[in-house]
């Protein structure tokens, strides 16, 4: 089966852009995935075809129009009627590993994406659309945020990445940040591979990246540490262990 992206941009020639490299390139030709961008300008109904005006109350930028974005919106859901309407913007909610599991496993996915100041907010009371973030930051535009998410569900398609990606491993699958990684030379500039990784010792390596993974979470991802950290001490019962028995 195809996973299917549509994507509605003022910028359609910036896709697949850097997607159609590498493994998501091969697995675009190979027919895993498809690449079909609507153009939000089409739907503009004035003679100058815009697509943005200025914010009610006053201030900086200009806001997509809800009339232009949502004929785009409508066109794309009788293309895909199944897929998740996302919304890229930084007001969204963030994208996680888990919502990229989700999509993946799913028919595609069509994605709005922002310009300018974002989105006039009834869009989203008017429209099945979910607002995704992928982080504290504010880009230039969604399509890089597309593109970004659009990878993360790509590389998890079957046949995309092979065992590689079904690895349960992998940073953030078990909440935690993965175990460091080194190869050969054995010394480099000074500095050799931790002894035990090179020791044939299974159980041994296991059990000291269990703790790297966990040490490196704990300084580098407090967030990820705590949830992680109060999940495992919640007993069956539901009852929190005392502070010192952790
Ligand atoms: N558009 C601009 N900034 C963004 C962000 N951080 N995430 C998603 N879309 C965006």
């Amino acid at each position: 089966m195809t996973f299917a992206a549509q994507i509605l941009t003022l910028y359609p020639e910036m896709f697949p852009g850097p997607l159609g490299q590498s493994l998501a390139g091969r697995a675009l030709s190979e027919g895993r995935w498809s690449c079909d961008t609507i153009q939000i300008r089409d739907f503009a109904t004035d003679k100058h075809r815009s697509v943005d005006d200025t914010p009610a109350g006053g201030g900086a930028g200009m806001v997509l129009k809800p009339d232009v974005v949502a004929a785009a919106v409508d066109h794309a859901i009788t293309r895909q009627p199944d897929a998740p309407i996302l919304a890229m913007t930084p007001r969204g909610r963030p994208l996680t590993q888990e919502r990229v599991r989700e999509l993946a496993a799913g028919p595609g996915v069509t994605i709005l994406c922002g310009r300018f100041e974002g989105f006039d907010e009834r869009l989203f009371e008017a429209r099945p659309i979910e607002p995704v973030s992928i982080g504290d930051y504010v880009l230039s535009g969604g399509e890089t945020a597309a593109i970004v998410l659009l990878d993360a569900c790509i590389r998890l398609l079957p046949g995309v990445m092979g065992a590689a990606s079904s690895g349960d491993e992998e940073s953030f699958e078990s909440g935690l940040l993965e175990y460091p990684h080194y190869t050969r030379p054995v010394e480099w500039e000074g500095r050799t591979i931790p002894e035990v990784l090179r020791s044939g010792d299974h159980a041994k390596i296991a059990a000291w990246r269990k703790q790297r993974a966990e040490e490196d979470t704990r300084l580098r991802r407090p967030d990820l540490w705590e949830r992680h950290s109060g999940a495992r001490d919640q007993s069956p019962s539901g009852a929190q262990r005392k502070k010192k028995d952790r």
